[in-house]
């Protein structure tokens, strides 16, 4: 009988480890427990994103320098993206749905404690004069400033939107109100996420999706009809071909050696 060696190298499931979603946990489908769920994927996959470039930022050679921080940048306008569109449109949303102004408050707070750092990182790298002036430990010492803020907010968030399930406001389970909410949000969440960039933000989440997370049980979300996501990644294979090598994944959601840690 052979045994799988476990490889020693690191993949993008480090520093930052992946968050169980509710649904996995309680095996519960009302509102927000799927909600919060699907907040938890985008989180994750923004977490293995953070972990590849935590992994790979001092082992990358000159010809990739310049692939490799259009990579992190489009990190930064994923996450950047998130924060603002919860801050302005997805918690003000919700607040009002459950007739309570209180939910978020802390949520806010929290955003205000790492984005400031985070926008560090986006100054960084947009205004390096060369991209071979790209410095790995110089980028790390960045993401140190708000990495245990950043995780600890990620965290939280998904378990706050799980807790609404027992808010006094909600919707009872099966009620029309419930299915307008449900709608409504799965909506304007989905078109807030393409708007945030198609052909770079859409793309890198998927890159940094695993589709056998939780026993597969995410495999087939978010439902992007197939030939839309065909279409999608084609284009950004097209117009950012070397950016994808550094992601955690496959374009069939399988992980895969880090880029820049092979050999
Ligand atoms: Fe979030």
């Amino acid at each position: 009988m052979t045994t799988a060696i476990p490889s020693p190298k690191p993949w993008a499931d480090t520093p930052l480890a992946p968050i169980r979603t509710p649904v996995f946990l309680t095996k519960k489908h009302d509102l927000w427990t799927e909600g919060a769920s699907h907040m938890c994927m985008m989180h994750n996959s923004l977490f293995r994103g953070y972990n590849t470039i935590y992994h790979q930022a001092c082992h990358i050679s000159d010809a990739d320098k310049s692939d490799f921080i259009g990579y992190c940048l489009t990190w930064h306008k994923f996450l950047k993206a998130h924060a603002d569109n919860e801050d302005k449109s997805l918690f003000p949303r919700i607040e009002e749905q459950l007739e309570d102004k209180t939910i978020f408050v802390e949520s806010h707070k929290e955003h205000d404690a790492f984005m400031p750092q985070v926008e560090n990182f986006h100054t960084y790298l947009a205004s390096l004069p060369t991209p071979s002036s790209f410095s790995g430990p110089a980028l790390l010492e960045i993401m140190s400033t708000f990495q245990s803020p950043f995780e600890a907010h990620m965290r939280a968030e998904v378990q706050l939107i799980a807790s609404l399930a027992s808010h006094p406001k909600t919707p009872a389970p099966g009620s029309k109100l419930e299915k307008t909410i449900l709608e409504t949000n799965n909506t304007k969440e989905g078109n807030a996420f393409v708007a945030s960039g198609f052909t770079d933000v859409v793309p890198f989440f998927m890159f940094n999706f695993e589709g056998d997370y939780e026993d597969g049980l995410w495999k087939d979300w978010p439902p992007i009809p197939g030939p839309v996501r065909w279409g999608m990644m084609g284009i950004a294979n097209m117009l950012h071909s070397g950016w994808w090598k550094f992601a955690a994944c496959d374009a069939k959601k399988r992980r895969r050696e880090l880029y820049a840690l092979a050999g």
